[in-house]
C-alpha cells in the first residue's frame, strides 16, 4: 500500500459523504486506531533508512488534509442542517418564496379617495347596503313618479315595509342628517345596486363615494374649491374642472362635474369622444325640502352634496377600458396595481 494510493481514496470516499454517521465512518476508516493511516506509519520501520523521513512526511501531509476535509464537511453538517433531517437537506436548494397579496384597486382608490377628504376635515361613515325606500328616495326629494323609483331600477328586496338594495350613497345623507346636527363634513363610501345590463361600463353593483357638508353659511364657491382640491389631487395638478349645470331632485342648484380629458389634455380624443371634458361626478346645493324633512332648518343651514362612481375614477385614472375587469378576478389584470 502506498501513499499515493491511499490519497486518490480519500478523495473518491468524501465525494458522496452526506451525513455525520458516513463521516465518522470515514474517519475511523483512515484515522481510527486501526485505520489506513496507522497502517502505513507501522510500515515505516520495515523501509530502508534514507526512504524513512520522506514517507513519514507524506503520511503527515495526508494527515492533514484528511483533517481538513473533516472539518469543512462537520461545518456543513452542524450549520444550516441541524437536526433528524440532516441525510436529505440539500443546503443548495432555493427556498420556497412567499407570494405577497395586496389590495385590490377599488379599494385602494377608495382608501385614496378617502384620505383626500379626511385631510380637508371630513369624517368617513359608511352605511347599509339594504336601505327603506325613504332613505333612497323620499327623504332625498326624489319624487314617487320619478322614474328611478321603477322596479327597472332599483332592486326591491320586500313590498311592505319596502326595503331594496341602496342604488347610491346618498341615503346615508339622510341617516347622518337624522343622527347629528349639523355641522357635518361626512364621506360615505360603499357598494350600490342597479339592475343594469353588465356591459363594459355598467354593472349591477358597483361602488361610490358620498360627500356632504351642512353648516351656517356654505356656499357653491365653497363646493367648488374642495372638488377642485380633490381633482388635482387624485389626477394631478394640471387637470382643469369646470360646472355644468344638471338636475337632481336632492340639490339646487346642481351640477355635474367635468375634468379636462386626461388622454388629450382637453383637446379631444375617443376617450372623451373630442369633447375634451370627462364627467366625474354629480354635485350641488342640498336642497330646502331635504333639509325640511329632515327637520334641519333651511333659512340657519345650507350644505353641499355631491357623489361619484369609484369605477369611473379609477378607470380614469388607470385607463382602464372594461368595468368588468374589476370584478372578475383575473390575477393578470389583478397583479399589475
Ligand atoms: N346620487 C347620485 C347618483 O347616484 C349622485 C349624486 C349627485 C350625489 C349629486 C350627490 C349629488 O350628493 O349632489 O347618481
Amino acid at each position: 500500500m502506498d501513499i499515493k494510493a491511499v490519497s486518490a481514496q480519500i478523495d473518491a470516499d468524501i465525494q458522496g459523504l452526506n451525513s455525520p454517521e458516513a463521516l465518522e465512518q470515514f474517519r475511523l476508516k483512515y484515522l481510527g486506531r486501526k485505520g489506513l493511516l496507522a497502517e502505513l506509519t507501522s510500515t515505516i520501520p520495515g523501509l530502508p533508512k534514507e526512504e524513512r523521513a520522506g514517507f513519514g512526511q507524506g503520511v503527515n501531509t495526508l494527515k492533514n488534509k484528511l483533517l481538513n476535509l473533516i472539518e469543512e464537511k462537520q461545518k456543513i453538517f452542524s450549520g444550516s442542517c441541524a437536526g433528524a433531517a440532516q441525510a436529505t437537506c440539500d443546503i443548495g436548494m432555493p427556498g420556497m418564496a412567499q407570494e405577497l397579496g395586496h389590495l385590490h384597486p377599488i379599494t385602494r382608490i377608495t382608501d385614496e379617495i378617502c384620505a383626500i377628504f379626511s385631510r380637508m376635515g371630513f369624517s368617513i361613515v359608511e352605511g347599509p347596503e339594504i336601505e327603506s325606500e325613504y332613505n333612497n328616495f323620499t327623504g332625498l326629494n326624489i319624487p314617487l313618479e320619478h322614474p328611478s323609483r321603477e322596479a327597472f331600477d332599483t332592486f326591491y328586496l320586500k313590498d311592505y315595509p319596502k326595503l331594496l338594495l341602496r342604488s347610491h350613497t346618498s341615503p346615508v345623507q339622510v341617516r347622518q342628517m337624522q343622527e347629528q346636527k349639523p355641522p357635518l363634513a361626512i364621506v360615505v363610501p360603499g357598494r350600490v345596486y342597479r339592475p343594469d345590463a353588465v356591459d363594459a361600463s355598467h354593472s349591477f353593483m358597483f361602488h361610490q363615494v358620498e360627500g356632504f357638508m351642512v353648516d351656517r353659511e356654505i356656499k357653491f364657491s365653497d363646493l367648488k374649491g374642495i372638488l377642485e382640491m380633490f381633482a388635482k389631487a387624485v389626477f394631478g395638478s394640471e387637470i382643469k374642472m369646470r360646472f355644468r349645470p344638471h338636475f337632481f331632485p336632492f340639490t339646487e342648484p346642481s351640477a355635474e362635474v367635468d375634468i379636462s380629458c386626461i388622454i388629450c389634455k382637453g383637446k379631444g380624443c375617443s376617450v372623451c369622444g373630442r369633447k375634451g371634458w370627462l364627467e366625474i361626478l354629480g354635485s350641488g346645493m342640498i336642497h330646502p325640502n331635504v333639509f325640511k324633512q329632515l327637520g334641519i332648518d333651511a333659512k340657519k343651514y345650507t350644505g353641499f352634496a355631491f357623489g361619484m362612481g369609484i369605477e369611473r375614477i379609477a378607470m380614469l385614472k388607470y385607463g382602464i377600458n372594461d368595468i368588468r375587469l374589476f370584478f372578475e378576478n383575473d390575477l393578470r389584470f389583478l397583479r399589475q396595481f
